[in-house]
């Protein structure tokens, strides 16, 4: 059993743009979080990872960096970046960076310099290709819509952009811009920052001729040699988010030998209410068979291997409570029931702000009330391609990414608490009955079960380094299953479905009954184990030693 600082904790994610204005001109900013490390500290949170907070002209919302060495205006100054870092470290909390390396934004000036001529200096900064037959050099899409090459008139070449054409892709063949990414990543190193969350990590080893896109032949290299530049003997946490990534891949950038990442972000779970080889608006109920089977197998293989991310919440999926619960009747009891699920699995937890509080998916009646640019891509494609305007809308009420960027709501005073100004996104009407103010003092709230979720994981090793083993595993109603470390097991029960359900299981005659860890509803502690019925949403860890 490796022990680590970074397996015993639990990350949350701030979104700053939405998380909290502190001067009034409607977007989130870097005072506005240190004004909530308070919050956050009583939550029980160990680190913040932060989405970038760079120089940005914000076409992907700061995803779009023009300087990493800077601060994007509307968040604040690098001063107020400093005393983030320390008023968090003061609490226990470390800051984890958003690094987003695979792409610059157009207006950073090494692709001002890239763009002027193909013997610029910067040229091979970037990936620069001749039309072929007059036209793109290939077929590779964009993940926001249409063509992944852009043709530039200057020097008649195009260049290659994987998200939008604002964001050009670096040439991570060129030793030089990789060398340059090591410096910036030790110049916040050197802040005293705990890490880095790593955007679609699995991109920068491309190979865009081949039409190669994630996990080309160098990727490891590369995360090799940038460990051995940077943080690999710094003790930090690092998280790569990876969408096609597989166990197997998982070990490599994982090995418990330190010499990749600390763990990554696999999507596995999150793609399984979509249609098989089609896109993510493309709808399909989810199994919950599917979703045993996917968790187990991150699970099972990476046990004494790697590290598993436990997520069901970021800034790009909609919310949970409203996509796998119940975000009406059993909102409370179905975003508890999630947490259970979640953060009884091995792996470092991930809580993306509002998830604490139940917030739910947004519905705005008019397409220009969304601000994303995927969505608002996406839109415009399909109708092109003769799409129905309500099976559009209906596909962005499902997954678009505004879901989950609504300001956070704070208390129930005019816009929510989060601005005095007016807000850069609509916030979500029902936040007279959901926000933190109501929550922070009700014992029975969604705000205070996560806090013990937190607690339990502090105080019970079980729980962070036991091994996980499924039960019932075709219950199509139940999600249980067993962690195991020496003479204690912890048993997690999760009813998944909006009726009552038997839970009937006889594999714990071994241990003797010790405690109710929790629920979410009043249990009679003096009941069996091993035949209860649940209620809708019901979750339950107990706690048995041998
Ligand atoms: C993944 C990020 O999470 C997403 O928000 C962003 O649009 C893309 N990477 C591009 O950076």
């Amino acid at each position: 059993m490796n022990k680590e600082w970074w397996k015993e904790s639990v990350v949350y994610q701030v979104y700053p743009r939405s998380f909290k204005d502190s001067n009034g001109d409607g977007i989130g900013d870097l005072r506005g979080i240190i004004e909530k490390l308070d919050y956050l500290k009583e939550l029980g949170i160990d680190v913040i990872w932060l989405s970038p907070v760079y120089k940005s002209p914000n076409d992907d919302n700061g995803y779009d960096i023009s300087d990493y060495e800077d601060i994007m205006d509307e968040f604040g100054t690098m001063e107020d970046m400093d005393e983030l870092i320390k008023e968090g470290n003061k609490r226990g909390i470390k800051i984890l960076m958003d690094l987003v390396v695979n792409h610059t934004s157009d207006e950073h000036k090494w692709f001002i310099e890239s763009k002027k001529s193909k013997d610029n200096h910067y040229r091979d900064y970037y990936i620069w290709r001749d039309p072929v037959n007059g036209k793109e050099p290939n077929d590779l899409k964009s993940t926001f819509s249409g063509s992944a090459w852009q043709y530039d008139e200057t020097t008649g070449q195009y260049y290659l952009h994987l998200f939008s054409r604002k964001q050009p892709d670096l040439n991570w063949e060129n030793e030089e811009v990789r060398n340059k990414v090591y410096d910036m990543m030790n110049f916040w190193i050197d802040k005293g920052i705990g890490g880095f969350r790593m955007d679609v990590i699995e991109l920068i080893g491309k190979v865009p001729d081949k039409k190669i896109k994630e996990n080309g032949p160098k990727l490891h290299e590369y995360i090799k040699e940038m460990n051995r530049k940077t943080f690999g003997d710094k003790n930090l946490l690092t998280v790569g988010e990876a969408w096609c990534s597989n166990p197997e891949i998982a070990e490599q950038y994982s090995n418990p030998d330190g010499s990749e990442l600390s763990m990554v972000f696999q999507f596995e779970h999150i793609l399984l209410d979509q249609q098989p080889n089609k896109e993510k608006w493309d709808l399909k109920p989810l199994e919950l068979l599917d979703l045993k089977k996917a968790l187990s197998r991150w699970q099972l293989e990476l046990e004494g291997k790697g590290w598993n991310s436990l997520f069901w919440n970021n800034h790009d999926v909609p919310r949970i409570v409203s996509r796998w619960g119940n975000d009406k009747e059993y909102r409370v009891e179905s975003a508890k029931m999630l947490a259970t699920l979640l953060h009884g699995m091995k792996g470092t937890p991930y809580i993306y702000q509002g998830e604490e509080l139940g917030m739910t998916n947004i519905r705005f009646e008019e397409l220009n009330d969304y601000k994303d640019i995927e969505t608002l891509n996406m839109y415009e494609e399909r109708i092109e391609q003769g799409y129905k305007h309500e099976d559009i809308m209906n596909s962005i009420y499902e997954k678009g990414r505004d879901n989950a960027r609504t300001p956070i709501q704070w208390d129930d005073s005019e816009n929510a608490g989060f601005t005095n100004g007016d807000p850069w996104i609509k916030i979500n009407l029902n936040y007279k009955e959901i926000n933190a103010k109501s929550q922070l003092n009700d014992e029975k709230s969604i705000f205070n079960y996560y806090k013990n979720l937190i607690k339990i994981r502090k105080t019970n090793p079980v729980v962070v380094y036991g091994k996980y083993e499924l039960i019932l595993e075709e219950n199509k109603e139940i999600f249980a299953y067993t962690r195991t470390l020496e003479n204690e097991m912890v048993l997690v029960i999760c009813n998944f479905t909006e009726s009552k359900a038997k839970f009937v299981f006889d594999g714990i005659s071994k241990f003797k009954y010790k405690e109710l860890l929790i629920s979410n509803y009043d249990v009679d502690i003096n009941q069996s184990v091993n035949n209860i019925e649940l209620e809708p949403y019901e979750a339950r860890i107990y706690k048995f030693i041998n």
